[in-house]
């Protein structure tokens, strides 16, 4: 940045409009720094000092703020940033000729910025487009079904124009066409189910809802027994009476819409296509729980529907759905606001969503207190999946026992199932609790699996002799991830790649998950490489389990998962790869580079992915 005067001033005005917008508010930092990014290409010092200035606050709570969230950024960055997705389905479908082309076509490296400073070229994890991988973003812009050619293509228009909206030829179906969307997102929808992808009444579940007493409305909750669709199943009912209990000057509802784990994209569609049935679900658990406010926490990835989702707010307040006396219901008042993420799979935790929202480092807080008792603003406050606003409304529609007819005893309800990787029909599918694996991979054009991991990289990885488990909490539990893998894949490679995500996104807080997992990873890529030892798999078991049992937050807990649910399901993998040491490992014999020319002669690829 040019430290003139003038440049200086410029950027004082601006900071000082920026703080004043909100309120000059600490607690609103993630947005004021991501407003000084927009408008500067990054978050520099001499911006750090005057934000601190401006809202009261010290620089290096600022400055913690900015290093935290992988799009934001001290330096400068080009006008447009091409974030290139890397997760898993994106290796599987050739992201890396994609990465090779967009490379060649900028003459740079990944990480780095086109010298005149117009163009940056990054990695990102997992965008919740695995269904039309390769993806991109283009600044707020969705690329999708990308190849090399397209990749060329997009550079020479971005080279031309600097308007990444420009890219946008074809629009993807439903809302995705909107004009406050415009993107060519598609939504994929494979199957709809009768709770959330039905047709909805708007209006007729909050109308329901505020006839009742808050008490009868959690019981009708209960009585459904409906589990939190974000992924650990806690029941609903339960955490809004504990949170209506709690003590409180006020009481928030949050609305969980970070939808990080990679695999998992179910989410995107219900905020495209069904934002009303959330937001009457959001109101209908303010209405509960006696609270005013409501935030949807909106992962920075999906930024691009964020004018629509204000749209269709402004419209509930329109209609009397929102705002004070919430359909004519005297003394209950209810908005919502739109929080938005940037860049960090930890905020989908809940306790480091709540850290996010208050203007913090996505740091995952201690636990208890819960947030039920001690949440947002430390505040009593309930925290739940997109997924399960939608349920509540229809619930308060249509009855709890209309809602529990389907699915399993202990699962009632439908599951909206992200299903990617190699199948013939990847998409979203709305489906009865208790429904088979093998029949979700049916539906989906999965004939020739040979492992998918249920539940994103925290979940499972399942063997074909178990597709006939079942999806729900008691069996396959799934925030919605389901990820198909082929017979041209190894499960070990799969592992190492979810791995690296969970080293990638640690907060590093606590010692077992920023270490454990580094050494988890070492020595799964020895044995990857030919030069483990049997003796090394009760190694990843007992480690594994010490980081599960160590860590402090969700993510640490689960982050060995990838390995032990292969050593449990997968074990002949490992063991084909490992030898004893003293009779046959040669320290100096690397297997991999041995096979590498017979790989090449054979046309074979080395372990799991297109190069
Ligand atoms: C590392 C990590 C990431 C998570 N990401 C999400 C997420 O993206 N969306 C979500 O709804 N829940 C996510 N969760 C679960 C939340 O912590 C929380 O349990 C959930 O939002 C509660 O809502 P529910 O009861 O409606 O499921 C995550 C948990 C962990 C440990
Ligand atoms: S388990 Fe990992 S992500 Fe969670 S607090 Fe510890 S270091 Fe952070």
């Amino acid at each position: 940045m040019n430290e003139t005067l003038g440049i200086t001033e410029a950027l004082e005005v601006a900071i000082k409009e920026i703080c004043e917008a909100c309120g000059n508010d600490r607690t609103r930092m993630v947005d004021i720094v991501r407003a000084v990014q927009d408008r500067f290409g990054c978050v520099p010092s001499q911006a750090m000092d005057l934000i601190a200035r401006e809202v009261g606050t010290h620089r290096v709570e600022v400055e913690s703020v900015v290093s935290f969230y992988a799009f934001l950024s001290k330096t400068p960055k080009g006008k447009i940033v091409i974030r290139l997705c890397n997760g898993i389905i994106d290796k599987m479908h050739g992201c890396r000729r994609v990465a090779n082309a967009f490379s060649a076509a900028l003459g740079i490296n990944f990480g780095q910025t086109t010298p005149d400073g117009a163009i940056s070229l990054e990695y990102t994890p997992c965008i919740g487009m695995c269904d039309q991988a390769p993806a991109a973003l283009v600044n707020d812009v969705v690329v999708t079904h990308l190849s090399s050619d397209s990749a060329w293509e997009i550079t020479r228009n971005l080279k031309k124009h600097l308007d990444p909206r420009r890219l946008v030829h074809n629009l993807g179906g439903g809302n995705n066409a909107h004009e406050l969307v415009q993107a060519m997102v598609a939504n994929n929808i494979r199957k709809v189910g009768p709770v959330i992808l039905a047709e909805m009444s708007p209006g007729e579940a909050i109308g329901k809802a505020v006839a009742m007493s808050p008490a009868e409305v959690i019981r009708y909750v209960k009585t459904a027994r409906l589990r939190g669709r974000g992924g650990a199943g806690f029941p609903t009912g339960m955490k809004w009476e504990f949170t209506r209990a709690a003590p409180g000057e006020e009481r928030y509802v949050l609305c969980n819409a970070d939808e990080g784990e990679p695999g998992t994209f179910k989410d995107r569609v219900i905020l495209t296509e069904r934002p009303d049935l959330l937001f009457e679900g959001m109101a209908i658990a303010g209405y509960a729980i006696g609270s005013s406010k409501g935030v949807v926490y909106l992962r920075g990835e999906y930024a691009y529907l964020r004018r629509f989702l204000e749209h269709v707010l402004a419209e509930h307040r329109s209609k009397g759905l929102l705002g004070d006396n919430v359909c004519g219901k005297q003394g209950f008042n209810f908005d919502i606001r739109i929080q938005m993420g940037a860049g960090s799979y930890i905020c989908g935790e809940e306790t480091a969503l709540i850290s996010s929202c208050e203007g913090l480092r996505g740091d995952p807080k201690n636990r208890p207190p819960f947030p039920a008792r001690k949440g947002y603003l430390g505040m009593p406050t309930t925290v739940n999946n997109v997924e399960t606003f939608c349920c509540v409304a229809r619930i308060l529609e249509k009855g709890p026992g209309w809602f529990a007819q389907f699915g399993s005893k202990g699962s009632p309800g439908t599951k909206l199932l992200s299903v990617a990787g190699d199948c013939m029909s990847p998409g979203v599918y709305e489906l009865p609790f208790g429904i088979q694996l093998r029949e979700v991979l049916r539906l989906a054009g999965a004939a020739d699996a040979i492992a998918v991991q249920v539940g994103g990289p925290s979940g499972q990885m399942v063997a074909p002799g178990e597709f006939h488990r079942t999806i729900c909490y008691d069996d396959l539990a799934t925030g919605g991830s389901i990820m198909v893998f082929g017979p041209d894949r190894h499960v070990l490679a799969v592992a190492a790649e979810f791995m690296d995500f969970f080293i990638e996104e640690s907060c590093g807080y606590c010692t077992p998950c920023r270490v454990g997992n580094v050494l988890l990873k070492q020595r799964l890529e020895q044995i990857i490489q030919g030069k483990g030892e049997p003796a090394d798999l009760d190694y990843l078991q007992q480690l594994g389990e010490t980081v599960k049992t160590t860590s402090r937050c969700g993510l640490g807990q689960t982050s060995p998962n990838p390995i032990l649910s292969t050593l449990k399901n997968f074990r002949p993998a490992y063991e084909a790869l490992v030898t004893e040491q003293e009779e046959a490992f040669q320290p100096s014999f690397d297997v991999q580079a041995a096979l590498s020319e017979s790989r090449e002669i054979t046309g074979r690829r080395s372990v799991l992915f297109d190069a």
